[in-house]
């Protein structure tokens, strides 16, 4: 099997470690990839933008699957790019088309969607730039606090959580008539607040059946005990001890079964991850936001519990026939945490030399965003560096061991939460006692 791989973050790192084990892999590529997927296949210096240029290099090299890492070439429509090109009639996609990206890519048709599947989620308006004050008067129906959503892609930062109205109405005005999110915030979603325990569960389906994936909890805010402005993700823990069967009982049968029904009802034939972001509300679940693709750190923590061979079942979900390929996960719990550049997630410092990463022998490294300098040593490109995972037989093993490893790696104004898994050390206790 001769896979291309697109992305370049720590969950394309954590991918191609997955894949290169498998031995149905012939040749891996990644495109554009970064400093730690080149050890495990070839880096293609290609942009995601560039869909004529993936288009050659699946041609000149032969790849028979192509899995895409991030959402925005999909919402793009990259995998239409490859349906309409007919050079291409053999060539396996893991990962929806446009329409079925649009689940991710606007959130009116991701809330339109669950209202019309009777998918569990918080009560909304959409509102569009000539709505203003249609939309501020919604918002004193409502009690605080207000949470507003740019339609379309922003970068993970396209939602804003307001305490008062005032600022509710400001930022409003900011998105639906300042411009700012361009044309992503050109129609506003505005919904209730849930108040509950957020975790992340993904499936790989086929468009008819799935499988579920280690659930993961992720830590958002850059701040220890969750404070500060949102991040891409600082660190997450797999398994969610919160997730209990019954929970996830409830997940499949109100949430992922319902969601994968609608797809093939709507005409949508998805064939790719799903990601479901869910807030546990006193044991019921409601869906925040679907994901098209898996989470980055959450691909970290769950691509290592993984026990089996991945690639069998991706090549099958890519070919719309899981049939009865299992799943297999590993019991042990995984703790990752991320390592950032000083300044992140505001302005970042850039292009420091990384060092230690040869000294570390307990935990996996992911690299997140690196690059190499002229004289060929690995340093920091990116906001998200380096994601640091540990796996063991206790939550608390995996937090000794992954901040002991970490101290052996450094960068100038490196930054991490030191607090990754803390405040579910006394689920797994209680876990442990029952
Ligand atoms: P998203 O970009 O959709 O992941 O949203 C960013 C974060 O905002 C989520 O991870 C939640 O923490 C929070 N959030 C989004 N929607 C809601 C909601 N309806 N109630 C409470 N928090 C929310
Ligand atoms: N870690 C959250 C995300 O990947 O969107």
């Amino acid at each position: 099997m001769r896979i291309l791989l697109l992305g370049s973050g720590g969950r394309e790192h954590a991918l191609a470690w997955k894949i290169a084990q498998s031995p149905l892999t012939d040749m891996l590529l990644i495109a554009p990839g970064n400093g730690g997927t080149r050890h495990l296949g070839t880096n293609l210096d290609i942009s995601l933008q560039d869909f004529r240029a993936i288009t050659e290099a699946v041609l000149e090299y032969s790849i028979d699957l192509v899995i895409v890492g991030p959402e925005q070439p999909l919402v793009d429509g990259i995998k239409d790019h490859f349906a309409a090109d007919n050079r291409l009639g053999s060539l396996l996609v893991l990962g929806p088309d446009k329409a079925g990206a649009a689940l991710e890519g606007s959130k009116d048709f991701a809330k339109a969607f669950m209202q019309r599947h009777g998918i569990p989620t918080a009560t909304y308006r959409r509102f569009a730039s000539d709505e203003f004050n249609a939309a501020v008067g919604y918002l004193e129906t409502i009690p605080p606090p207000y949470v507003l959503k740019a339609d379309g892609l922003a970068a993970g930062k396209g939602v804003i959580i307001c305490n008062d109205l005032g600022t509710a109405r400001e930022n409003l005005y900011d998105m639906l008539i300042g411009g700012r999110f361009g044309a992503a915030g050109k129609k506003v979603v505005i919904e209730a607040f849930l108040d509950g325990i957020e975790l992340s569960v993904f499936v790989l389906t086929d468009g008819h059946s799935y499988r579920l994936l280690p659930a993961a909890k992720d830590y958002k805010r850059i701040g220890e005990g969750d404070t500060g402005p949102n991040t891409g993700g600082m660190g997450t823990v797999s398994p969610v001890p919160f997730a209990s069967t019954a929970f996830m009982d409830k997940v499949e049968k109100r949430i992922i079964q319902p969601t994968i029904e609608g797809l093939r009802d709507e005409g949508i034939d998805y064939r790719g991850f799903i990601f479901f972001g869910l807030m546990n509300v006193k044991g019921e679940p409601f869906v925040i936001e679907y994901n098209v693709r898996l989470g980055d750190p959450e691909a970290e923590s769950i691509l290592p519990r993984i026990s089996g061979d991945l690639v069998p079942l991706m090549v099958a979900a890519a070919a719309g026939d899981l049939g009865a390929l299992p799943l297999d996960t590993d019991d042990r719990t995984a703790v990752t945490v991320m390592l950032v550049s000083g300044g992140y997630p505001g302005p970042y410092t850039s292009g420091k030399i990384i060092s230690g990463l040869e000294d570390v022998s307990g935990s996996l490294i992911f690299h997140a965003g690196t690059g190499m300098d002229k004289d060929g040593q690995v340093v920091s490109q990116g906001g998200r560096v380096l994601a640091v995972t540990s796996l063991g037989n206790t939550l608390s093993d995996c937090m000794q061991q992954v901040y002991h490893d970490i101290l052996q790696v450094s960068f100038e104004g490196m930054g991490y939460r030191k607090d990754i898994g803390q405040d579910l050390l006394p689920y797994f206790g209680a876990m442990n006692q029952s």
